[in-house]
Order: structure tokens, then C-alpha cells, then sequence
């Protein structure tokens, strides 16, 4: 192997071949790298640093993981922006939890949870008004269209008065709406 020869502009491929060439690999790897995201995207992912917290028991006990559609939400799907770029700033973010894992003391048991309650909730809370609740309007994508007939007409009418407010005056679904998987502290 000639090394000099490698770096060398190539004579046999002209420059937008080996763009092309470069493009591709560029979308192969980011979908390879959307494939490895997803499979640490599920509950038992999260749970392996949270264990030894009631939040899995506390999504099944609430409207989210037990209704009449039998439908269990993952913690993914109200925690992560679905959106790729936004899915991989939150990634980035969690991956961060990796340093707090091992250096918060205590971090994995329910009494640092229930002390820290508060905090993380807003946190949690924090980031969801940063994506206005994307999250949420991925299942509920009615709330912002016309309201269907079973919705109780008192929610019907808050959302629709929402709605009606100039993109900057709304309020997202988690003003409105605290609490709806894990109990939302008080105070
Ligand atoms: C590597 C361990 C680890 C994994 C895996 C993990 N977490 Fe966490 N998580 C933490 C730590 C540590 C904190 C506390 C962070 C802090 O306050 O510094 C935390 C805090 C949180 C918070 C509250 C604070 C915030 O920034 O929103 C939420 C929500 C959360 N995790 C959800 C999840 C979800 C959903 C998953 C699965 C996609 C997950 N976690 C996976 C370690 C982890
Ligand atoms: C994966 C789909 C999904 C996601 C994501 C989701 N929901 Fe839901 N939500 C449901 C289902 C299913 C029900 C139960 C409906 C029923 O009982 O008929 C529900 C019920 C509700 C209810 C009525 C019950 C209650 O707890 O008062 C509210 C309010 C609600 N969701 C708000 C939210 C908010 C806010 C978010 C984002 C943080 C969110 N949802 C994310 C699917 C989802
Ligand atoms: C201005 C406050 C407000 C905002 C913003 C808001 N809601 Fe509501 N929502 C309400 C009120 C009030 C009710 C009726 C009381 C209740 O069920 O909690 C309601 C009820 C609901 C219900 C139950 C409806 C039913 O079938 O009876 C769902 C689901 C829901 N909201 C989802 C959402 C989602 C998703 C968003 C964001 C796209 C959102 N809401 C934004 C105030 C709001
Ligand atoms: C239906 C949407 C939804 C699901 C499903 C859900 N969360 Fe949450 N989570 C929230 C919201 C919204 C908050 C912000 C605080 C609040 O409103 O209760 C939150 C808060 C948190 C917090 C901060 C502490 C607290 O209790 O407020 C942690 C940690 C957390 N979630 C982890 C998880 C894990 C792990 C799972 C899966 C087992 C999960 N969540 C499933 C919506 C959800």
C-alpha cells in the first residue's frame, strides 16, 4: 500500500462521485445511529438507572397505562421528542444522566425520588414546554382540530379557546395539565 498515494487527490474518481459516495455513507450511518437510539428507547432501558423508583407503577395505575384501549404508554413516548433532531438532543441530554448516575448519591432509591420530587418533575417539565408538548400531540392530535363528540364539552371548550389564541399567547398541554403519569407534587 502506497500511503502517499491515498492521500492524494483521486485521479480515478472525480470530486462528486466521491461526494456521493460520502453522502450515502453519511445516511446509512444516521439511520443505523436512529436504529441504536430506538432499542435504548424502551421502558426497560430507562428503568435500568431508575429501578428502584414507583414511576413504571405509578404510569399504570394513571390514565396512561390503564384505560379501557388497554393502551400502556412508554416512557419514551411522553419523555422524547419523536422528531430526529430533537430525539438526538435528547439523547445527548440523557446520556448526560450517565455522570449523574454514578455521582448522585443515593440517586436510584424512592426516598432520593420522593426528596427530589419536585425538582426533576420541573425539569421534566421544563423540557416538554421547550417542545410544546410534542410529545402529547402526537397521541392526542385531536385536541388541536375540532373535538370529537365524546370529549366533555367543558374540555372542548378550554382547548378550542386555547387554539384561537395567537401561536405565542397559547398555552401548551403541560400548563394545563400537570400530572398525568406520575403524581404531580403539591406546593
Ligand atoms: C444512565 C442512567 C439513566 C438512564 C438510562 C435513564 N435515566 Fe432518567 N435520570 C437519570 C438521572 C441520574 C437523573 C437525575 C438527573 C439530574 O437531576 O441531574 C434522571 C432524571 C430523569 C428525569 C427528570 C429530569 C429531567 O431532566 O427531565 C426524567 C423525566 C427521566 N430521567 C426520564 C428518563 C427516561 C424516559 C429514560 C429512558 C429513555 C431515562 N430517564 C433513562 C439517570 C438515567
Ligand atoms: C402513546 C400515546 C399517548 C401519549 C404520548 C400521551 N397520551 Fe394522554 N392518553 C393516551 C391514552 C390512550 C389515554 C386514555 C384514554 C381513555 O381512557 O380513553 C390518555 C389520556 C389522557 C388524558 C385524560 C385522562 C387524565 O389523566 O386526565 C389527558 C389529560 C392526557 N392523556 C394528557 C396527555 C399529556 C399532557 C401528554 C404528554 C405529557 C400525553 N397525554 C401523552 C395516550 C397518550
Ligand atoms: C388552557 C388549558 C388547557 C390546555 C392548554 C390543554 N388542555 Fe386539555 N383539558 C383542559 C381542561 C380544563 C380539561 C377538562 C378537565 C379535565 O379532564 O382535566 C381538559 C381535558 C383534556 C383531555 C380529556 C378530554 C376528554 O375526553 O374528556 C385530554 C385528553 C386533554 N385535555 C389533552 C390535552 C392535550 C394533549 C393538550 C395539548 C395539545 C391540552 N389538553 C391542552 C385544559 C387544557
Ligand atoms: C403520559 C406521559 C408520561 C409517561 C408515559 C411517563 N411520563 Fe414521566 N413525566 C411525565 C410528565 C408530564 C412529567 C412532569 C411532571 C408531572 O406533570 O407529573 C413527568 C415526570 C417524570 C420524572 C420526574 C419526577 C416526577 O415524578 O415528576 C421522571 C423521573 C419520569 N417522569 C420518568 C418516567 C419514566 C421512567 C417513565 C416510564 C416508566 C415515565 N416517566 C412515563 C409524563 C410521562
Amino acid at each position: 500500500m502506497n500511503w502517499r498515494k491515498l492521500f492524494k487527490p483521486s485521479s480515478r474518481y472525480s470530486v462528486s462521485t466521491l461526494v456521493a459516495v460520502g453522502v450515502v455513507i453519511g445516511v446509512v450511518g444516521y439511520f443505523a445511529m436512529q436504529q441504536t437510539l430506538h432499542a435504548t428507547s424502551t421502558d426497560e432501558f430507562c428503568m435500568t438507572c431508575h429501578s428502584n423508583h414507583s414511576l413504571k407503577d405509578e404510569v399504570l395505575a394513571s390514565a396512561h397505562g390503564n384505560n379501557r384501549a388497554g393502551v400502556v404508554v412508554q416512557c419514551q413516548q411522553c419523555h422524547i421528542a419523536q422528531e430526529p433532531f430533537n430525539y438526538l438532543v435528547k439523547k445527548i441530554v440523557v446520556s448526560k444522566d450517565i455522570w449523574g448516575y454514578l455521582t448522585i448519591d443515593g440517586f436510584n432509591t424512592q426516598e432520593w425520588l420522593e426528596a427530589n420530587r419536585k425538582e426533576q418533575a420541573d425539569l421534566a417539565l421544563a423540557y416538554l414546554k421547550r417542545i410544546d408538548s410534542s410529545t402529547c400531540q402526537n397521541c392526542h392530535n385531536q385536541v388541536t382540530q375540532e373535538a370529537p363528540e365524546a370529549m366533555k364539552t367543558m374540555a372542548a371548550r378550554m382547548h378550542a379557546a386555547n387554539y384561537k389564541k395567537e401561536p405565542d399567547q397559547r398555552r401548551t398541554c403541560v400548563d394545563c395539565h400537570k400530572g398525568v403519569a406520575h403524581p404531580y407534587p403539591k406546593g
